[in-house]
């Protein structure tokens, strides 16, 4: 009897909510495994149970993991149980609402740590276990593109990321290897960690401030995730180092009307 081949597996860091998790979700529905991160435990196992009733024929196994911590990122390759990664997604990241000159340096630092230097560790660390036509996808902001005075280090963090995905895409493409970026406009449910200075926790829900992109309507995980699903197949394999905007038109261009302030 022919054995099939194994499903492939999508590893997704901050996977346990929001878009990250969204993207789980919808990469199950095309028949993949997934490894999921972030750091909260009880989260990440209800996350991973969720994934498994919606697609009962897939795998999603959670692993807790601090996203700046790389001494800890073996860890990773141990989950792997030696099965090439399809598909890597780093999702997780954390932005703080003040200009940048009011951000506090240790916040500053870490927020380069997890938003930028973490996919760019989790790509190294996944790199010898990548099957052949692997892709890669960074979720950036649309604040990397437009920068927003209110989240100054976080748009500073998401333009690096921009970039980072560029120079990645230059540097994996001979191994046939796709990077490509992902700018989501405002998503909601989604940015726990949109932190005021001080905070761990997100301390209010800011969405109502959120001006209506002009598509009508604030934007959805589903409607990243559709997207990320696109580039993961082999249906994207001439897109190599794109940035591209999930928005719903909000950075097309200046709108006629003025727009309420962002943060009221
Ligand atoms: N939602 C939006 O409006 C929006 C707009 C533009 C761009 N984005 C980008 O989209 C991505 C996902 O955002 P989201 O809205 O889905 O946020 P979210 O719901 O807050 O999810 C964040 C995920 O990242 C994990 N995470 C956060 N910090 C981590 C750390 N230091 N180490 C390990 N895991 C960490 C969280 O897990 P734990 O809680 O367990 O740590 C969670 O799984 C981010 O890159 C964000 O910048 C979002």
């Amino acid at each position: 009897m022919e054995s099939s081949a194994p499903p492939p597996l999508a590893v997704i860091a901050g996977g346990t909510s929001g878009i990250g998790f969204s993207v789980a979700a919808r990469l199950m529905q095309d028949g993949y495994d997934v490894l999921i991160t972030g750091r909260n435990t009880s989260r990440g196992e209800e996350a991973s149970r969720k994934l498994k009733a919606l697609h009962a024929e897939g795998e999603a196994a959670f692993l807790a993991l601090e996203s700046s911590d790389w001494h800890a990122y073996g860890r990773l390759v141990d989950a792997l149980a030696s099965r090439p990664v399809s598909t890597v997604v780093a999702s997780a990241a954390f932005g703080m609402q003040a200009h940048v000159i009011d951000t506090p340096t240790e916040a500053f630092h870490e927020m380069l740590a997890v938003n930028v230097a973490a996919p760019l560790h989790l790509v190294k660390t996944l790199r010898p276990h990548l099957s052949s036509h692997a892709s890669i996808i960074l979720i950036s902001s649309d604040a990397g593109i437009d920068g927003e005075q209110a989240l100054g280090a976080y748009s500073v963090t998401k333009a690096a990321v921009n970039m980072l995905g560029r120079m990645l895409a230059l540097d994996l493409a001979p191994e046939g290897v796709r990077v490509n970026v992902v700018c989501p406009g405002d998503t909601v449910p989604g940015m726990r960690y949109l932190l005021r200075p001080g905070e761990t926790e997100r301390s209010r829900e800011d969405y109502l401030a959120w001006p209506i992109p002009p598509r009508g309507r604030l934007g959805k995980p589903e409607d990243t995730a559709e997207f990320v699903a696109f580039l993961a197949s082999p249906k994207a394999d001439f897109m190599v180092g794109t940035v591209t905007l999930v928005d719903g038109g909000s950075r097309a261009g200046r709108p006629d009307a003025p727009q309420a302030a962002r943060w009221g």
